[in-house]
């Protein structure tokens, strides 16, 4: 029989010598402070609830799950049941995290998670915390294990290695391990170096040691496909159909009669936020378009063509350009940019809003990595890098309310909505562009001549990106203008022009990107167009830096 709760007699070897209850006692301690978060979740027929340990690896488990076409969410260690409630809980996930449970105040999983008896998958620190809160023992290792293993089953049948070859590669990155099996558990696999790889119970726990999110570990994904379809019994209903249905009805719900605005920034983000919301409350929308003079050749008419012509969206268009390029006058430190551009984009869009009196709602284009990456900041877990997700930027005395139809939802899941709701390529596959425009491409103080300068360099970028048929397999291709000058020939004649560099990434999200292997003739005609095409500049440079170590721009 397998015990889901702990023995509350029994005691578990730690530095602290805790009792287990003791652990769960802080855990529903912890559940009361949770309670104070603000944040809604999504409502869906079924779920899968992430707990996060602080792995860099939780927002790659919710993908693999989501991929799997099961709905999850990333939550604080500390949620309480009733904010993970909405989510239908078919099983949790705990999830890896830097943590040893034996250090004083390591994060445990709640109680709930033990009383609920929905199935539950420990992944690395979180198998870790299972076995340590269900009374088992959890030591050092001999040494650490990071990198390939082998995993090989000691055990054949179980559910989560259904479809799997007995021995199969994995990825380990872990210094504890499991010493003894919590009560009622039996270890399932091994590796070289840890004896207790696998755990399970047949109350449907489990625990891996190794990694199965991340593309190491090349069965993984069949792993959690095993937990989530044979385990939770989950049926897979997440699709960007289904997605959109319930958007739709939720922002009925929450709309209402009322007034919505949307800033159209003329990214995929706000243009699949916009249709939503149209679709959902037609021509109780109206969107704003600002024209910071921070943007692309063209951008401006696409934009105005695309979402008034085309989608027949009610669009007011603001050319704030000279207020921006003013204020940005003098700035050269890359957050005072940011933020100069922020307060202005707040004080021109109100302006154009108090036209619209009777508004109550703004729809904004928030992303799942911006939540993740605010809870995460919120909670101090990580240090602060750029000051750019759009969570924590809108005046706090605002009286409007918030619509984020997209807040649960990954870049990819977002097209595929953007795709499910009919709307052009050209918008769904769209390169991301940051809000603050070319300003953080100029390195250095922003001028009009600058500006006109990288808007040629970045024309001829993408038009060489898409000429090559590499646009759509890249996450972002543009242009920087350095700050650097160098001197050139040209004819008979010395030069003295701008250094531009040339950057192009591949990424999943932004999170970690890979410096592209862009073809040599690719890169050749690129840097050949533009000295030719750009009298100012006389040198052009490749970007060979992945994130980490660099961001992926440059300021
Ligand atoms: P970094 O440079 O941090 O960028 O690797 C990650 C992604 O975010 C975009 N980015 C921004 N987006 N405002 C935005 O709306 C910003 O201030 C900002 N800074 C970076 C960047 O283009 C990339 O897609």
């Amino acid at each position: 029989m397998v015990t889901q709760q702990p023995s509350p007699s029994r005691r578990v070897a730690t530095s602290d010598d805790i009792e287990v209850s003791t652990y769960l006692e802080i855990a529903k301690e912890k559940e009361g402070q949770g309670s104070e978060r603000k944040d809604e979740t999504q409502r869906v027929a079924e779920g899968i609830v992430i707990i996060d340990f602080g792995s860099q690896y939780s927002h790659l488990i919710a993908r693999r799950v989501r991929e799997l076409k099961v709905y999850s969410e990333v939550v604080p260690h500390d949620s309480t049941w009733q904010e993970v409630e909405p989510i239908n809980p078919r099983g949790v996930i705990l999830s890896g995290g830097p943590a040893s449970v034996y250090d004083k105040g390591a994060p445990l999983a709640p109680s709930w998670v033990y009383e609920k008896k929905t199935p539950v998958l420990g992944i690395c620190y979180g198998m870790q915390v299972l076995a340590h809160q269900l009374g088992g023992k959890v030591v050092p290792g001999l040494k650490r294990e990071y990198g390939h293993a082998v995993l090989h089953q000691n055990i054949s049948g179980s559910p989560v290695f259904e479809g799997l070859e007995t021995s199969i590669p994995v990825w380990m990155s872990h210094g504890d391990q499991i010493q003894e099996l919590p009560p009622g558990f039996r270890a399932l696999a091994y590796t070289d170096n840890s004896p207790i790889a696998v755990m399970g119970s047949d109350g449907k726990m489990f625990g891996l040691q190794f990694h199965p999110e991340v593309a190491h570990t090349p069965q993984g994904k069949s792993i959690l496909e095993n937990f989530l379809y044979r385990i939770c019994g989950c049926s897979g209903t997440w699709t960007p159909d289904s997605f959109v249905t319930n958007a739709i009805q939720r922002i009925r719900e929450q709309v209402g009669q009322g007034r919505v605005i949307c800033a159209l920034s003329g990214g995929v983000d706000s243009a699949v936020t916009a249709t939503l919301i149209q679709r959902a409350v037609g021509d109780q929308l109206t969107c704003i378009f600002v024209n910071n003079g921070l943007l692309r050749r063209e951008e401006a008419e696409r934009v105005q063509r695309t979402f008034h012509g085309n989608l027949n969206m009610d669009l007011i268009y603001v050319d704030a350009s000279e207020r921006f390029l003013a204020r940005l006058e003098g700035i050269i430190d890359p957050e005072e940019k940011r933020k100069a551009i922020g307060e202005v984009f707040i004080r021109v869009f109100e302006d154009a809003a108090a036209e619209l009196s009777d508004a109550d709602f703004l729809a904004q284009g928030t992303l799942y990595p911006d939540v993740i990456e605010s809870k995460t900041s919120e909670s101090g877990a990580a240090a602060k890098i750029k000051t750019h997700h759009n969570v924590g930027g809108l005046p706090k005395d605002m009286k409007l309310k918030l619509v984020e139809p997209l807040r649960y939802l990954f870049k990819d899941e977002i097209r595929g909505v953007g795709e499910a709701l009919g709307l052009p390529e050209e918008i769904v596959y769209r390169q991301p562009f940051p809000g603050p425009g070319l300003a953080i491409r100029v390195l250095g103080e922003v001028t009009p001549e600058k500006l006109e300068i990288l808007r040629a360099c970045d024309w001829i970028v993408i038009d060489e990106i898409k000429g090559a048929n590499l646009y759509h397999n890249l996450w972002q291709t543009f242009a920087v203008l350095t700050d650097a000058r160098s001197v050139g020939v040209m004819g008979d004649y010395r030069t003295y022009g701008y250094v531009v560099a040339i950057r192009a990434v591949s990424s999943d999200d932004a999170m970690t990107a890979d410096w592209a292997r862009l073809p040599y003739d690719v890169l050749a005609r690129i840097s050949s167009r533009i000295v030719n095409e750009v009298p100012q500049v006389n040198r052009v440079v490749y970007d060979i830096t992945s994130k980490p170590p660099g961001t992926i721009e440059w300021e």
